[in-house]
């Protein structure tokens, strides 16, 4: 579906998986070219979803990215040897050291 126009020049882990990537290029362009569809579930039924506008507004893209949950995979340039993982239902918003 996606074809890459430029070599790679880094790997990123993806689920467990070393797939090619680009440095510079968003996290969701290089799923996308390594033939990754399905980004995240939905929390009430388990649909899969992947992105859909590439530039931040619709949320499908979320994934857990570098250990935070809720990263817009389309909005997060590639770093070599960035870790990535499909997002399942609803994460928690991140603990504050000001919450009590
Ligand atoms: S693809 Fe729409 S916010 Fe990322």
């Amino acid at each position: 579906m996606f074809r890459r126009t430029e070599p790679t020049d880094c790997t990123i882990l993806w689920d467990g998986q070393e797939l090619p990537a680009r440095s510079g290029e968003s996290l969701a362009a290089a799923l996308l070219a390594a033939g990754v569809l399905a980004f995240r579930e939905t929390a009430v039924s388990g649909a899969a979803r992947g992105p859909l506008c590439l530039m931040g507004a619709c949320f499908d893209c979320l994934v857990e990215a570098d250990g935070k949950p809720n990263v817009q995979a389309c909005m997060v340039p590639v770093t070599p040897g960035l870790v990535a993982a499909p997002q399942h239902g609803v994460r928690g918003l991140p603990e504050t050291e000001d919450a009590a």
